[in-house]
């Protein structure tokens, strides 16, 4: 298989978390028990990706690097970079070109929750695919929100529109983009839209225009949230909680992922844990290093 490269975008303004975002970026919040940067990165440790360019503003780069590092300790290897404004998602690729120096890639961004099996199933197998790109539909109350994609009879996206007035379907295209080589090319030719943005919708059209965009629906057995609004933080803080509490088991800690992916030792897990002791996290991470499975 070819290599994949993953690159999260955690920028933005996170605007509609103010006031809480005016000095602390919003990927760095918390989702219930860690920093709402985690889940995705999770996301991308579980397919088995450990290059990964993190995309912040200039002024909250310090405060991620002081979270993760150059990601040595969890068995990966960051790349840091900045947005310098918040001019859309596919200036990520742009920005990521020369560390993707061809390689195939999944984007995704830093405010999105991604959980399930059917979700990592589809996930691995979209992974394995070197051709084109693929995104994820979700089924969702309010599509209008998202960009939206259109589908066939027999469940092929027929079109794509961002936060459409009247949409065609409740399939909203999530925050996670699986892209061949050719991405960086093809985003330095979209130009930006009404809202001044360089739009993630236009690269996908693009794929699309060519017949090579997948996309692939997730069901029920997959939980997708963003986390964008102050009533969306607190669900997703609420799912994650109810998640770890009923299940015995955290979800998306990053450690652990390392750990099962046998990028760090069982010592390595433990000297993680120690100075998270306090927390429970740290209790947690413990309970995995000394566990048999
Ligand atoms: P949004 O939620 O669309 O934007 P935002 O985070 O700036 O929030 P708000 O609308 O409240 O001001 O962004 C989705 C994700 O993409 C989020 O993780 C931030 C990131 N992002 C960037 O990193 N750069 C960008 O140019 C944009 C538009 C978003």
């Amino acid at each position: 298989m070819m290599k994949r490269k993953g690159i999260i975008l955690a920028g933005g303004n996170g605007k509609r978390l103010y006031p809480s975002t005016i000095s602390v970026s919003k990927q760095l919040m918390p989702v219930y028990d860690k920093p709402m940067i985690y889940y995705p990165l999770s996301v991308l440790m579980k397919a088995g990706i450990h290059e990964i360019m993190i995309i912040t503003t200039p002024h909250d780069q310090a405060a991620f690097q002081h979270l993760l590092g150059d990601g040595r300790k969890w068995g990966i290897e960051i790349t840091w970079a900045v947005q310098p404004s918040p001019d859309g998602l596919a200036q990520a690729l742009i920005i990521a070109e020369d560390f993707l120096d061809g390689s195939l890639c999944a984007l995704i961004l830093g405010d999105n929750l991604f959980f399930g099996s059917e979700f990592d199933n589809a996930l691995n197998a979209a992974n394995h695919n070197p051709v084109g790109a693929t995104v994820f539909g979700y089924h969702v109350n309010n599509p209008e929100a998202y960009g939206v994609a259109e589908i066939d009879h027999n469940r092929k996206v027929i079109a794509i529109e961002e936060k459409p007035e009247k949409p065609k379907s409740n399939y909203a295209i999530t925050g996670l983009y699986l892209y061949d080589g050719h991405a960086p090319k093809y985003a330095k030719t979209i130009t930006p839209s009404k809202r001044g943005e360089l739009e993630i919708t236009t690269l996908n059209q693009i794929y699309l225009d060519r017949g090579e965009l997948n996309c692939a629906l997730l069901g029920e057995g997959t939980s997708w949230l963003d986390t964008g609004t102050h009533k969306s933080l607190l669900q997703a803080a609420e799912f994650v909680h109810l998640m770890e509490y009923r299940q015995g088991r955290r979800i998306c800690c990053p450690e652990v992922i390392a750990y099962q992916q046998k990028w760090i030792s069982k010592d390595e897990l433990l000297k993680l844990a120690e100075p998270l002791r306090k927390s429970g996290y740290g209790e947690y991470l413990y309970k995995i290093a000394h566990s048999v499975s």
